[in-house]
């Protein structure tokens, strides 16, 4: 029912009223949207201050045995629920001798809780890979930047030799933005963003920790960097080229590739003329393949199974071999 139409007085009312009601819902809309504005960005906020556990950042700098100081190496390991035991195969083995480590989880599914583990608020599939790396450099940046000199990304299946890794980056300063890895030619659309190439994610990548500090001031403030789709390591590379990290090498001193993104037997015993037969030729380096694929000090192995990881661990860290020469072959 509408009194308005009776008398102009009424109207007048009417509409002071409706003026007021429309002020009134105004004043309402713009308290909604400045709470929810400001839930959403102390959300923000609690995540980045919160989400990395308690003693991430307290990394010792001194060494006992001399004064240099000492090199902090971070890793950080995409895993997801549902491969537990990748997951604790790597956390028993290579990644104890990290001096920290970060499995990197999605908080949309059950995983576990420890003091290793972050729970990123994106999905757990492999369209979300991009993010959960993307948004753990993020923590690792606004909380602990000056705990680490290197981050090493690797997955679930990958093997490292933490102390060749430090052997290799012994001469490298984090002060200056580094990207280290396998590098592998990009394909298809992404050919057109890295003539350069990106690094293998299944061989394990390095950022210094200036690399860190650039990709978060440039890549991720621009579009360049996905937080979603893409593989994981090309979407890294392209967000890291458009940061400006120059790629370094990781041939040892003998020559030879440090980083594998096949698995070992594959290195060890394909040929030249096999790898040239399968498309696509992603190889950058272009090493050798077969009997002289690999350094003396190799860093990192690819599709290494949960079990074949405690057989690693023993034939690198237990075994002796009783030598007739004590000189070893090829030694130099
Ligand atoms: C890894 O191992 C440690 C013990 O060294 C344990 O406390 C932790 O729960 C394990 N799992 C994860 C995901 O960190
Ligand atoms: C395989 O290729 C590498 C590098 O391209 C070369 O050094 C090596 O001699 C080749 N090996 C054979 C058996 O042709
Ligand atoms: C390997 O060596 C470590 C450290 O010395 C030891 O704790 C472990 O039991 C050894 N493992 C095997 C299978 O011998």
């Amino acid at each position: 029912m509408n009194f308005c139409n009776y008398t102009f007085v009424c109207m007048t009312k009417c509409i002071k009223l409706s003026r007021l009601k429309v002020f009134g819902i105004f004043v309402l809309l713009l308290l909604i949207m400045g709470s929810s504005w400001t839930a959403l960005y102390s959300l923000k906020h609690r995540e980045l201050k919160t989400l990395l556990p308690p003693d991430m950042c307290s990394v010792t700098r001194q060494s006992s045995q001399d004064r240099k100081p000492r090199m902090r190496i971070m890793c950080i390991i995409l895993t997801s629920g549902k491969a537990l035991e990748k997951m604790n195969a790597v956390n028993k083995t290579w990644s104890k001798r990290c001096d920290k480590k970060l499995f990197m989880y999605s908080s949309a599914v059950k995983s576990p809780v420890s003091p290793y583990t972050i729970h990123l608020p994106v999905l757990e599939s492999r369209g979300h890979l991009t993010g959960k790396v993307r948004k753990t450099l993020e923590h690792i940046y606004h909380q602990c930047r000056d705990s680490f000199d290197w981050i090493l990304k690797s997955d679930d299946d990958t093997y490292v030799i933490i102390e060749n890794l430090r052997h290799l980056l012994s001469d490298k300063d984090p002060q200056k933005a580094a990207y280290l890895g396998y590098r592998l030619n990009a394909f298809g659309d992404n050919f057109l963003h890295l003539p350069n190439g990106y690094m293998s994610g299944g061989a394990g990548y390095v950022l210094s920790s200036r690399a860190l500090h650039d990709v978060v001031h440039k890549g991720f403030k621009t579009g360049a960097c996905k937080e979603v789709g893409g593989e994981e390591d090309a979407e890294m590379g392209k967000c890291l080229d458009a940061s400006g990290v120059p790629m370094l090498s990781t041939l040892a001193e003998d020559g030879k590739e440090t980083f594998h993104p096949q698995d070992l037997h594959t290195h060890l015993t394909l040929n030249n003329d096999t790898v040239l037969r399968e498309p696509p030729r992603q190889e950058r380096n272009n090493g050798p393949w077969g009997e002289s694929c690999c350094s003396r000090y190799p860093v990192s192995f690819h599709w290494v199974k949960p079990n074949e990881m405690y057989m690693f661990e023993y034939l690198i860290y237990n075994i002796s071999v009783h030598r007739v020469n004590t000189e070893r072959p090829n030694a130099g």
